[in-house]
């Protein structure tokens, strides 16, 4: 298979690359950085510049490829939201996606299948409600632009193409992510819940993220929508005391909402909001998490 891939130099990108890399796909990534070629195992990786905010001579890329997986966009936690900021976080989504949707449009061989990422801030802040596929969005900035972003996806469907967007929760990963952020303060005895701790986390181990974004390239007559979290989520308070536990540390030292806020601004609330999110549409079409339990991911991400 030729897949296009965008974001596949990121967290999540790097992880989904070294798993394909195992088969025999034709791999083109689309990046700002330089147009190179690399090898990867047996594989040579093409990676073409684009500028994600222009058309421009990258779009012949897309001609040809089976899939396109979007896995592009700024950073939520590289600084202190402001408005220009929040812009960026919006504008590197929907800008590329729309860019990307356009060039399908344009291609003489569209592809079968683009797989777009989401996210579960789709749903905003939701205490402890029970949140599947079917319940309603957020009415905060980050549910706006997931609507937005999920909504420039789904205009590929007038090209006749199958459109998959996963809500991605909050991905495990050792040394990234909400792991990589969380792992010195407890190193260091300081660790503990962040916030009231009773937030719910839908969280993710990265081998799940991976194998569950590629999921619809193997399921024919998978689409749509899907939250792409473990079957269960912890409140904050419970993944803190596991974390803790898995690394032989304490974990009582809350870390006060007021210090997210001077370090994010308003994106603080994208820890500090919960959502007791579950997988129902991966579940009932059969999907099995390698690492559905947090105790078994944390110990498999951490040794
Ligand atoms: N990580 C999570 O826990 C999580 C949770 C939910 C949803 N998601 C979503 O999943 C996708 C991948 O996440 P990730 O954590 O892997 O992302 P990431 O590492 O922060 O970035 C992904 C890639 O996007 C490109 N990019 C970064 N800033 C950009 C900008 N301002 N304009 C255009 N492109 C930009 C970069 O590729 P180049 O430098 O090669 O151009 C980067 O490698 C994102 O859309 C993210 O919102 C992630």
């Amino acid at each position: 298979m030729r897949i296009l891939i965008t974001g596949g130099t990121g967290f999540i990108g790097s992880a989904v690359i070294k798993h394909l890399s195992i088969f025999p796909h034709d791999l083109v990534l689309l990046t700002r950085g330089e147009s190179r070629m690399e090898l990867r195992g047996a594989l040579t990786v093409k990676y073409v510049h684009w500028d994600p905010t222009a058309n421009g001579i990258w779009e012949r890329a897309v001609n040809g490829c089976d899939v396109v997986l979007n896995l592009v966009g700024k950073n939520v936690f590289e600084q202190r939201w402001n408005e220009t900021v929040k812009r960026d976080i919006l504008n590197s989504r929907i800008i590329p996606t729309t860019l990307l949707v356009e060039a399908i449009g344009k291609a003489e061989v569209k592809p079968k299948l683009l797989i777009s990422a989401s996210a579960v801030g789709y749903y905003g802040n939701r205490l402890d409600e029970m949140i599947t596929e079917s319940s309603s969005g957020g009415d905060d900035f980050l549910a706006d632009v997931v609507k937005q972003w999920e909504g420039a996806a789904y205009q590929a469907e007038q090209f006749g193409v199958r459109v998959a967007t996963p809500r991605i929760g909050l991905v495990l990963e050792k040394s990234g992510g909400m792991i990589g952020k969380m792992r010195l303060p407890f190193t260091l005895f300081a660790g503990g819940p962040i916030g009231t701790g009773k937030q719910f986390l839908p969280w993710i181990h990265i081998e799940d993220v991976v194998r569950g974004i590629l999921y619809p390239m193997e399921n024919e007559q998978f689409r749509s929508v899907y939250n792409l979290v473990s079957p269960y989520p912890v409140t904050m308070k419970e993944f803190a005391k596991a974390f803790g536990s898995v690394l032989h540390r304490p974990s009582w030292l809350p870390v006060p909402h007021i210090a997210l806020d001077i370090l994010y601004g308003e994106g603080a609330n994208v820890i500090l909001a919960g959502q007791k999110a579950y997988p129902e549409k991966l579940r009932a079409s059969g999907y099995e998490f390698a690492y559905p339990e947090l105790r078994s991911a944390l110990e498999n991400i951490m040794q």
